[in-house]
Protein backbone atom coordinates (compact mmCIF):
# COMPACT_ATOMS: atom_id res chain seq x y z
CA UNK A 1 0.00 0.00 0.00
CA UNK A 2 0.65 3.65 -0.58
CA UNK A 3 2.74 5.51 1.90
CA UNK A 4 3.91 9.18 1.52
CA UNK A 5 7.07 8.56 4.41
CA UNK A 6 8.04 5.18 3.34
CA UNK A 7 11.38 3.95 5.30
CA UNK A 8 14.33 4.16 2.96
CA UNK A 9 17.87 2.40 4.80
CA UNK A 10 16.50 2.40 7.53
CA UNK A 11 15.39 5.60 7.94
CA UNK A 12 11.69 7.68 7.27
CA UNK A 13 10.88 9.76 4.28
CA UNK A 14 9.07 11.96 3.40
CA UNK A 15 8.72 11.41 -0.09
CA UNK A 16 11.56 11.23 -1.25
CA UNK A 17 13.42 13.41 1.64
CA UNK A 18 14.92 11.88 4.65
CA UNK A 19 13.10 13.53 7.64
CA UNK A 20 16.35 13.76 9.95
CA UNK A 21 17.34 16.33 7.11
CA UNK A 22 13.97 18.15 7.27
CA UNK A 23 14.74 17.98 11.09
CA UNK A 24 17.71 19.86 10.62
CA UNK A 25 16.70 21.84 8.65
CA UNK A 26 13.24 23.37 10.22
CA UNK A 27 14.03 22.33 13.34
CA UNK A 28 11.22 20.04 15.69
CA UNK A 29 8.52 19.78 16.19
CA UNK A 30 7.51 20.33 12.84
CA UNK A 31 4.80 19.54 11.06
CA UNK A 32 5.40 17.59 7.63
CA UNK A 33 2.77 17.09 4.79
CA UNK A 34 3.37 15.38 1.25
CA UNK A 35 1.61 16.62 -1.59
CA UNK A 36 1.77 13.20 -3.31
CA UNK A 37 -0.62 11.76 -0.27
CA UNK A 38 -2.86 14.99 -0.38
CA UNK A 39 -3.20 14.41 -4.03
CA UNK A 40 -3.46 10.94 -4.22
CA UNK A 41 -6.21 11.25 -1.60
CA UNK A 42 -8.28 13.60 -3.44
CA UNK A 43 -8.19 11.75 -6.87
CA UNK A 44 -8.92 8.50 -5.02
CA UNK A 45 -12.70 10.50 -4.38
CA UNK A 46 -12.75 12.63 -7.97
CA UNK A 47 -11.33 9.18 -9.87
CA UNK A 48 -14.68 7.16 -8.68
CA UNK A 49 -17.10 9.96 -9.08
CA UNK A 50 -15.88 10.28 -12.53
CA UNK A 51 -18.59 11.35 -14.97
CA UNK A 52 -21.33 11.88 -12.15
CA UNK A 53 -22.04 14.87 -11.42
CA UNK A 54 -20.09 15.92 -7.91
CA UNK A 55 -18.11 18.58 -6.35
CA UNK A 56 -15.71 17.43 -3.44
CA UNK A 57 -15.75 19.63 -1.27
CA UNK A 58 -12.61 19.57 1.34
CA UNK A 59 -13.51 20.44 4.98
CA UNK A 60 -10.77 23.13 5.92
CA UNK A 61 -11.09 22.01 9.39
CA UNK A 62 -8.85 19.33 9.49
CA UNK A 63 -5.94 21.19 8.06
CA UNK A 64 -6.50 25.07 6.47
CA UNK A 65 -2.63 25.62 5.47
CA UNK A 66 -2.53 27.88 2.41
CA UNK A 67 -0.56 25.09 0.55
CA UNK A 68 -2.59 22.29 1.43
CA UNK A 69 -5.80 24.31 -0.04
CA UNK A 70 -3.57 25.55 -2.89
CA UNK A 71 -2.67 21.81 -3.90
CA UNK A 72 -6.74 20.51 -3.33
CA UNK A 73 -7.66 24.31 -5.50
CA UNK A 74 -5.30 23.09 -8.35
CA UNK A 75 -7.39 19.84 -8.48
CA UNK A 76 -10.29 21.22 -8.64
CA UNK A 77 -11.47 21.02 -5.18
CA UNK A 78 -14.32 23.02 -3.24
CA UNK A 79 -14.51 23.40 0.34
CA UNK A 80 -16.27 23.19 3.03
CA UNK A 81 -16.16 25.88 5.22
CA UNK A 82 -17.73 27.17 9.43
CA UNK A 83 -16.52 30.16 9.66
CA UNK A 84 -15.59 33.52 7.85
CA UNK A 85 -11.97 32.86 8.91
CA UNK A 86 -12.22 29.62 6.35
CA UNK A 87 -13.92 31.40 4.06
CA UNK A 88 -10.80 34.07 3.72
CA UNK A 89 -8.41 31.58 3.66
CA UNK A 90 -10.20 29.29 0.62
CA UNK A 91 -9.94 33.25 -1.63
CA UNK A 92 -6.56 33.68 0.00
CA UNK A 93 -5.19 29.99 -1.44
CA UNK A 94 -6.65 30.83 -4.99
CA UNK A 95 -9.97 28.58 -4.06
CA UNK A 96 -13.01 29.39 -6.30
CA UNK A 97 -15.41 31.01 -3.74
CA UNK A 98 -18.11 29.83 -6.07
CA UNK A 99 -16.94 25.97 -4.63
CA UNK A 100 -17.71 26.44 -1.25
CA UNK A 101 -20.26 25.28 0.89
CA UNK A 102 -20.67 26.99 4.49
CA UNK A 103 -21.42 24.71 7.41
CA UNK A 104 -21.88 25.21 11.56
CA UNK A 105 -24.25 26.01 13.71
CA UNK A 106 -23.73 29.57 14.79
CA UNK A 107 -23.10 31.89 11.40
CA UNK A 108 -23.01 35.15 12.36
CA UNK A 109 -24.61 37.76 10.08
CA UNK A 110 -21.47 39.22 9.13
CA UNK A 111 -20.03 35.76 7.53
CA UNK A 112 -23.15 35.49 5.87
CA UNK A 113 -23.13 38.70 4.66
CA UNK A 114 -19.03 38.11 3.34
CA UNK A 115 -20.32 34.81 2.13
CA UNK A 116 -22.94 35.99 0.06
CA UNK A 117 -20.50 39.41 -1.47
CA UNK A 118 -18.05 36.17 -2.51
CA UNK A 119 -20.58 34.31 -4.00
CA UNK A 120 -20.58 31.03 -1.95
CA UNK A 121 -22.39 27.97 -3.84
CA UNK A 122 -24.58 26.79 -0.81
CA UNK A 123 -25.35 27.94 2.88
CA UNK A 124 -25.58 24.58 4.76
CA UNK A 125 -28.29 25.73 7.43
CA UNK A 126 -28.53 23.89 10.89
CA UNK A 127 -31.88 25.79 12.30
CA UNK A 128 -35.02 27.47 11.91
CA UNK A 129 -33.36 30.47 13.60
CA UNK A 130 -30.36 30.67 11.09
CA UNK A 131 -32.56 30.00 7.87
CA UNK A 132 -34.30 33.37 9.09
CA UNK A 133 -31.24 35.13 9.76
CA UNK A 134 -30.02 34.43 6.22
CA UNK A 135 -33.04 35.27 4.96
CA UNK A 136 -33.18 38.48 6.21
CA UNK A 137 -29.11 39.13 5.38
CA UNK A 138 -29.58 37.90 1.72
CA UNK A 139 -33.04 40.44 1.59
CA UNK A 140 -30.79 43.42 3.22
CA UNK A 141 -28.47 42.75 0.27
CA UNK A 142 -30.56 42.22 -2.56
CA UNK A 143 -29.50 38.91 -3.25
CA UNK A 144 -30.63 35.46 -2.96
CA UNK A 145 -28.85 32.74 -0.61
CA UNK A 146 -28.98 29.22 -1.76
CA UNK A 147 -29.75 26.57 0.65
CA UNK A 148 -29.84 23.31 1.84
CA UNK A 149 -30.65 22.32 5.18
CA UNK A 150 -28.58 19.75 7.30
CA UNK A 151 -30.79 16.82 8.31
CA UNK A 152 -29.97 15.07 11.57
CA UNK A 153 -30.93 11.86 10.50
CA UNK A 154 -30.55 9.95 13.78
CA UNK A 155 -27.97 7.34 13.25
CA UNK A 156 -25.12 6.17 14.97
CA UNK A 157 -21.72 6.31 13.17
CA UNK A 158 -20.43 4.43 15.99
CA UNK A 159 -16.92 6.67 16.45
CA UNK A 160 -16.16 8.35 19.78
CA UNK A 161 -18.64 9.99 21.49
CA UNK A 162 -16.82 14.09 20.78
CA UNK A 163 -17.01 13.11 17.08
CA UNK A 164 -20.57 11.80 16.46
CA UNK A 165 -22.85 13.97 15.02
CA UNK A 166 -25.81 12.69 13.84
CA UNK A 167 -27.60 11.27 16.18
CA UNK A 168 -30.93 13.42 18.06
CA UNK A 169 -29.08 14.25 21.03
CA UNK A 170 -26.54 16.53 19.05
CA UNK A 171 -26.70 20.00 18.45
CA UNK A 172 -26.29 19.40 14.89
CA UNK A 173 -28.79 19.31 12.24
CA UNK A 174 -32.68 19.62 12.00
CA UNK A 175 -35.04 16.39 13.02
CA UNK A 176 -36.17 14.83 9.63
CA UNK A 177 -39.74 16.02 10.51
CA UNK A 178 -39.29 19.51 10.79
CA UNK A 179 -36.72 19.68 7.61
CA UNK A 180 -40.30 19.39 5.65
CA UNK A 181 -41.72 22.52 7.31
CA UNK A 182 -38.40 24.52 7.15
CA UNK A 183 -38.29 24.00 2.79
CA UNK A 184 -41.99 24.60 2.19
CA UNK A 185 -40.96 27.74 4.55
CA UNK A 186 -37.72 28.67 2.02
CA UNK A 187 -39.49 28.04 -1.17
CA UNK A 188 -41.71 30.96 -0.53
CA UNK A 189 -39.26 33.65 0.51
CA UNK A 190 -37.61 35.86 -2.67
CA UNK A 191 -34.25 36.09 -1.04
CA UNK A 192 -33.61 31.88 -0.79
CA UNK A 193 -33.01 29.41 -3.37
CA UNK A 194 -33.72 25.57 -2.11
CA UNK A 195 -31.02 23.62 -3.75
CA UNK A 196 -29.63 20.72 -1.67
CA UNK A 197 -30.20 18.46 1.48
CA UNK A 198 -27.62 17.57 3.46
CA UNK A 199 -25.97 15.98 6.19
CA UNK A 200 -23.06 14.96 8.19
CA UNK A 201 -23.40 12.16 10.59
CA UNK A 202 -20.04 11.61 12.27
CA UNK A 203 -15.66 11.65 11.65
CA UNK A 204 -13.74 8.51 11.63
CA UNK A 205 -15.92 6.03 10.69
CA UNK A 206 -14.70 2.61 9.68
CA UNK A 207 -18.59 1.26 8.63
CA UNK A 208 -20.08 2.26 5.56
CA UNK A 209 -23.84 0.94 6.90
CA UNK A 210 -23.90 4.27 8.92
CA UNK A 211 -23.25 6.30 5.96
CA UNK A 212 -26.50 3.95 3.57
CA UNK A 213 -28.85 4.54 6.68
CA UNK A 214 -28.04 8.15 6.49
CA UNK A 215 -28.62 8.24 2.81
CA UNK A 216 -31.56 6.27 2.40
CA UNK A 217 -33.59 8.82 4.88
CA UNK A 218 -31.84 11.38 2.75
CA UNK A 219 -33.54 10.16 -0.34
CA UNK A 220 -37.51 9.02 1.13
CA UNK A 221 -36.70 13.12 2.30
CA UNK A 222 -36.05 14.29 -1.25
CA UNK A 223 -39.00 12.34 -2.93
CA UNK A 224 -41.51 13.61 -0.24
CA UNK A 225 -40.39 16.89 -0.85
CA UNK A 226 -40.56 16.03 -4.94
CA UNK A 227 -44.43 15.19 -4.05
CA UNK A 228 -44.90 18.68 -3.01
CA UNK A 229 -43.16 20.75 -5.85
CA UNK A 230 -39.85 21.58 -4.05
CA UNK A 231 -36.63 20.17 -5.96
CA UNK A 232 -32.98 19.19 -4.35
CA UNK A 233 -30.69 19.31 -7.12
CA UNK A 234 -27.63 18.35 -4.93
CA UNK A 235 -27.56 15.90 -2.19
CA UNK A 236 -24.34 16.72 0.27
CA UNK A 237 -23.24 13.30 2.25
CA UNK A 238 -21.10 15.19 4.60
CA UNK A 239 -17.20 13.75 5.28
CA UNK A 240 -16.64 11.40 8.19
CA UNK A 241 -14.26 8.44 6.01
CA UNK A 242 -12.45 7.24 8.73
CA UNK A 243 -8.40 6.34 8.09
CA UNK A 244 -6.44 4.02 9.44
CA UNK A 245 -4.74 5.47 12.75
CA UNK A 246 -3.91 1.71 14.01
CA UNK A 247 -5.41 -1.51 12.34
CA UNK A 248 -8.77 0.13 11.36
CA UNK A 249 -9.86 -1.18 7.95
CA UNK A 250 -12.16 2.11 6.58
CA UNK A 251 -13.80 1.26 3.38
CA UNK A 252 -11.32 3.18 0.66
CA UNK A 253 -13.03 6.31 -0.87
CA UNK A 254 -13.59 4.46 -4.21
CA UNK A 255 -15.67 1.55 -2.32
CA UNK A 256 -17.52 4.03 -0.57
CA UNK A 257 -18.25 6.19 -3.50
CA UNK A 258 -19.62 2.89 -5.51
CA UNK A 259 -21.64 2.38 -2.89
CA UNK A 260 -23.66 5.40 -2.65
CA UNK A 261 -23.68 5.79 -6.48
CA UNK A 262 -25.35 2.59 -6.53
CA UNK A 263 -28.14 4.16 -4.47
CA UNK A 264 -28.49 6.68 -6.64
CA UNK A 265 -28.54 5.53 -9.68
CA UNK A 266 -31.57 6.91 -12.23
CA UNK A 267 -31.82 10.51 -10.35
CA UNK A 268 -30.87 13.31 -11.15
CA UNK A 269 -28.99 14.86 -8.32
CA UNK A 270 -25.39 16.27 -8.03
CA UNK A 271 -23.56 14.24 -5.57
CA UNK A 272 -21.60 16.30 -2.72
CA UNK A 273 -18.85 15.17 -0.46
CA UNK A 274 -17.02 17.11 2.80
CA UNK A 275 -14.33 14.84 3.58
CA UNK A 276 -11.40 16.28 5.95
CA UNK A 277 -9.71 13.49 7.43
CA UNK A 278 -9.43 11.33 5.01
CA UNK A 279 -7.53 13.42 2.62
CA UNK A 280 -5.04 15.22 5.25
CA UNK A 281 -4.57 12.76 8.08
CA UNK A 282 -2.53 10.53 6.50
CA UNK A 283 -0.60 13.29 4.64
CA UNK A 284 1.05 14.24 7.28
CA UNK A 285 3.25 13.62 10.54
CA UNK A 286 4.83 15.47 13.56
CA UNK A 287 7.99 15.39 13.60
CA UNK A 288 9.35 15.45 17.26
CA UNK A 289 12.76 15.32 19.47
CA UNK A 290 13.24 13.04 22.24
CA UNK A 291 14.57 15.44 25.22
CA UNK A 292 14.72 13.01 28.07
CA UNK A 293 14.40 9.52 28.94
CA UNK A 294 12.94 9.13 32.47
CA UNK A 295 12.70 5.42 33.64
CA UNK A 296 10.21 5.03 36.65
CA UNK A 297 8.99 2.54 38.85
CA UNK A 298 5.92 2.21 37.10
CA UNK A 299 6.50 4.12 33.97
CA UNK A 300 8.93 4.95 31.78
CA UNK A 301 8.73 8.43 29.82
CA UNK A 302 9.67 9.52 26.80
CA UNK A 303 9.51 13.71 27.47
CA UNK A 304 9.77 15.02 24.11
CA UNK A 305 9.96 18.85 22.59
CA UNK A 306 5.90 18.35 20.72
CA UNK A 307 3.14 18.24 23.74
CA UNK A 308 -0.22 18.03 23.48
CA UNK A 309 -0.48 21.93 22.59
CA UNK A 310 0.67 20.79 18.75
CA UNK A 311 -0.92 17.71 18.96
CA UNK A 312 -4.52 17.30 21.29
CA UNK A 313 -6.24 14.43 19.77
CA UNK A 314 -4.39 11.68 22.09
CA UNK A 315 -5.01 13.68 25.10
CA UNK A 316 -8.63 14.92 23.87
CA UNK A 317 -10.46 12.11 22.36
CA UNK A 318 -7.88 9.28 23.66
CA UNK A 319 -6.79 8.64 19.96
CA UNK A 320 -3.98 6.24 19.05
CA UNK A 321 -1.34 7.49 16.82
CA UNK A 322 1.52 5.71 15.66
CA UNK A 323 4.89 6.71 16.52
CA UNK A 324 7.91 5.51 15.40
CA UNK A 325 11.48 6.42 15.88
CA UNK A 326 12.81 8.35 12.57
CA UNK A 327 16.27 6.79 12.40
CA UNK A 328 16.64 3.19 13.40
CA UNK A 329 20.08 2.49 12.14
CA UNK A 330 21.40 2.47 15.47
CA UNK A 331 20.57 -0.51 17.47
CA UNK A 332 18.95 0.29 20.96
CA UNK A 333 17.43 -1.42 23.78
CA UNK A 334 13.54 -1.40 23.80
CA UNK A 335 11.37 -0.15 26.48
CA UNK A 336 7.64 0.48 27.27
CA UNK A 337 7.59 4.04 27.18
CA UNK A 338 4.28 7.17 27.56
CA UNK A 339 5.60 9.88 25.11
CA UNK A 340 4.79 12.98 26.59
CA UNK A 341 5.67 16.35 26.33
CA UNK A 342 6.87 19.57 27.94
CA UNK A 343 2.87 20.91 29.21
CA UNK A 344 2.51 20.80 32.85
CA UNK A 345 -0.29 18.79 32.53
CA UNK A 346 -0.85 14.65 33.35
CA UNK A 347 -3.19 14.45 30.47
CA UNK A 348 -0.26 16.19 28.12
CA UNK A 349 0.84 12.24 26.44
CA UNK A 350 1.10 11.75 22.49
CA UNK A 351 0.96 8.05 23.24
CA UNK A 352 1.11 5.66 26.27
CA UNK A 353 2.76 2.58 26.49
CA UNK A 354 4.76 2.13 23.28
CA UNK A 355 7.53 -0.09 22.91
CA UNK A 356 10.16 2.09 21.63
CA UNK A 357 14.02 1.47 21.10
CA UNK A 358 15.34 5.14 21.68
CA UNK A 359 17.56 7.64 23.56
CA UNK A 360 17.95 10.54 24.05
CA UNK A 361 17.65 13.05 21.10
CA UNK A 362 16.45 10.59 18.85
CA UNK A 363 13.76 11.69 16.32
CA UNK A 364 10.33 10.60 16.39
CA UNK A 365 7.66 10.93 14.05
CA UNK A 366 3.88 10.84 14.98
CA UNK A 367 2.30 9.38 12.23
CA UNK A 368 -1.27 10.20 10.51
CA UNK A 369 -1.41 14.23 12.15
CA UNK A 370 -1.83 15.86 8.88
CA UNK A 371 -5.70 15.79 9.75
CA UNK A 372 -6.91 18.20 13.54
CA UNK A 373 -3.40 18.37 13.79
CA UNK A 374 -1.50 21.94 13.37
CA UNK A 375 -5.10 22.85 12.78
CA UNK A 376 -6.04 22.64 16.68
CA UNK A 377 -2.89 23.67 18.03
CA UNK A 378 -2.63 26.11 20.87
CA UNK A 379 0.32 28.35 22.21
CA UNK A 380 -0.73 27.06 26.03
CA UNK A 381 2.24 27.32 27.90
CA UNK A 382 2.86 30.20 25.79
CA UNK A 383 4.51 28.14 23.17
CA UNK A 384 4.89 28.72 19.60
CA UNK A 385 3.17 26.64 17.60
CA UNK A 386 5.46 24.46 14.82
CA UNK A 387 6.32 25.14 11.73
CA UNK A 388 4.73 23.42 8.78
CA UNK A 389 6.64 21.87 5.72
CA UNK A 390 5.39 20.43 3.04
CA UNK A 391 7.44 18.01 0.30
CA UNK A 392 6.74 17.79 -3.05
CA UNK A 393 9.31 14.48 -4.20
CA UNK A 394 12.83 16.01 -2.98
CA UNK A 395 11.99 19.32 -1.91
CA UNK A 396 10.46 20.59 0.64
CA UNK A 397 8.60 24.00 1.40
CA UNK A 398 8.30 25.81 4.31
CA UNK A 399 4.70 26.97 4.35
CA UNK A 400 4.03 28.16 7.76
CA UNK A 401 7.02 29.57 10.06
CA UNK A 402 7.74 28.37 13.68
CA UNK A 403 5.93 30.96 15.46
CA UNK A 404 8.20 33.26 17.50
CA UNK A 405 7.87 33.96 20.95
CA UNK A 406 7.47 37.84 20.56
CA UNK A 407 4.56 36.74 18.00
CA UNK A 408 2.49 35.46 21.01
CA UNK A 409 1.85 38.58 22.92
CA UNK A 410 1.68 40.89 19.60
CA UNK A 411 -1.66 41.25 20.47
CA UNK A 412 -1.52 41.97 24.18
CA UNK A 413 -0.47 44.98 25.70
CA UNK A 414 0.47 46.54 29.61
CA UNK A 415 -1.77 49.19 31.28
CA UNK A 416 -0.82 52.43 30.78
CA UNK A 417 1.79 54.12 32.94
CA UNK A 418 -0.73 56.78 34.12
CA UNK A 419 -3.63 53.91 35.80
CA UNK A 420 -0.11 52.01 37.41
CA UNK A 421 -0.21 51.37 41.35
CA UNK A 422 2.86 50.93 43.01
CA UNK A 423 3.07 49.86 46.44
N1 LIG B 1 -18.44 18.32 7.25
C1 LIG B 1 -18.89 18.70 8.45
C2 LIG B 1 -20.15 19.43 8.55
C3 LIG B 1 -18.15 18.40 9.62
O1 LIG B 1 -18.61 18.77 10.81
C4 LIG B 1 -16.91 17.70 9.50
C5 LIG B 1 -16.10 17.38 10.66
C6 LIG B 1 -16.48 17.34 8.20
C7 LIG B 1 -17.26 17.66 7.12
C8 LIG B 1 -15.18 16.61 7.96
O2 LIG B 1 -15.20 15.37 8.55
P1 LIG B 1 -13.98 14.35 8.32
O3 LIG B 1 -14.02 13.92 6.87
O4 LIG B 1 -12.73 15.06 8.64
O5 LIG B 1 -14.27 13.26 9.26
N2 LIG B 1 -11.26 16.98 15.75
C9 LIG B 1 -11.81 15.65 15.57
C10 LIG B 1 -12.68 15.56 14.34
C11 LIG B 1 -13.84 16.53 14.34
C12 LIG B 1 -14.68 16.46 13.09
C13 LIG B 1 -15.69 17.54 13.08
N3 LIG B 1 -16.46 17.66 11.87
C14 LIG B 1 -10.66 14.65 15.53
O6 LIG B 1 -9.50 15.07 15.59
O7 LIG B 1 -10.88 13.45 15.47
Amino acid sequence: TFDAFPERDGVLHAEAIPLDRLAREYGTPCYVYSRAALTRHFLAYRDALGEMPHLICYALKANSNLAVLDVLARLGAGFDIVSVGELERVIAAGGDPAKIVFSGVAKQADEMARALEVGIKCFNVESRPELERLDRVAAERGQVANVSIRVNPDVDAKTHPYISTGLKANKFGVAADEVFELYAWAAERPNLKVVGLDCHIGSQLTELSPYLDALDRLLALIDRLADHGIAIEHLDLGGGLGVTYADEKPPAAGDFVSAVRERLAGRELTLLLEPGRSIAANAGLLLTRIEYLKPGETKNFAIVDAGMNDLIRPSLYQAWQRIERVDTRELRQSALYDVVGPICESGDFLGQARELAVAEGDLLAVRSAGAYGFAMASNYNSRGRPPEVLVDGDVSHLVRQRESVASLWALESRLPTASSQTE
